[in-house]
């Protein structure tokens, strides 16, 4: 249980859902169980789409029915240095050591947080109006991760879950939005069900469901969604991908990523 919390904890990502291993880290100390490493870098970029995994055979084609619009149009899914790089089990970050340029996190961090400048500035943003509506800001605890360290916590997961289960919450290294530098984890100040699915009952958790997209933001993962997305609904983890694209998905009434680029869907790693 020490291992697993220490694991949970350190881990910035989703805990299995077996009841123990959902429950938040017992510590704030357990951070010590493993490095955490946060360059300060230099940008690179470009990647690869995916098709989409539609399951309707062939059929008469619909003459009235115009082709649906990309709504991605203008938009940079595939290079690494986009903000809206679009990452998951289908489409590696390319390349898969990508290092993007950060800057530290200016928030309530846990006190080694890094991400993108724009994505520091809208945090900052997001947490101020935050705090000022419901009387707690943002606290992030874990945000940009290097291949290495992804690597270390996809296999300290495997380890204790086996494979299939870690890869309903942890990317597997090359695979994980974390490595763009776009990517937090986040609780409220208050600390409420930190690294916990509960952490979308709380306060928090719920005004930052309603509002991330004011902010340039999408929880990435939404529950029920995990056919879509990959992943387990994971509350505490938001995705900058600027504000149009977070104005138009929330128009459009779009729950996740995959389904507004029309990538398909990237429920494995096929
Ligand atoms: N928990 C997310 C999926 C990650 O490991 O990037
Ligand atoms: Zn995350």
């Amino acid at each position: 249980m020490v291992v697993l919390a220490a694991v949970l904890l350190v881990s910035g990502c989703a805990p299995v859902a077996t009841p123990d291993a959902s429950s938040p880290p017992a510590s704030p100390t357990a951070s010590s169980a493993s490095p955490t490493p946060t360059p300060t870098a230099t940008p690179t970029a470009s990647a690869t789409p995916e098709p989409a995994a539609t399951t309707e055979p062939a059929a008469a084609p619909a003459p009235t029915a115009a082709p649906q619009p990309p709504s991605t149009a203008g938009v940079d899914i595939d290079s690494a240095a986009s903000l809206q790089v679009l990452v998951n089990k289908r489409r590696p970050l390319v390349p898969a050591d990508y290092q993007p340029v950060l800057v530290p996190v200016s928030i309530a961090q846990d006190g080694d947080e890094a991400v993108r400048p724009e994505v520091d500035a809208a945090l900052a943003q997001m947490s101020a109006a935050m705090q000022a509506e419901i009387g707690e800001g943002i606290h992030v605890f874990s945000s940009y991760r290097g291949y290495a360290r992804q690597t270390q916590l996809y296999n300290g997961y495997v380890a204790q879950y086996g494979q299939a289960q870690a890869d309903t919450t942890s990317a597997r290294p090359g695979h994980s939005e974390h490595q763009t530098g776009l990517s937090v984890d986040v609780m409220g100040t208050g600390g409420a069900c930190r690294l916990d699915v509960c952490f979308g009952g709380t306060a928090a958790g719920r005004w930052i469901a309603e509002h991330a997209w004011e902010h340039g933001f999408i929880v990435r993962y939404p529950d029920g969604l995990q056919g879509i997305t990959g992943y387990r609904f994971e509350p505490w983890h938001v995705r900058f991908v600027g504000p149009e694209v977070a104005t138009a998905m929330h128009e459009q009434g779009i729950a996740t990523f995959e389904e507004y680029a029309g990538t398909g869907s990237a429920p494995d790693y096929g």
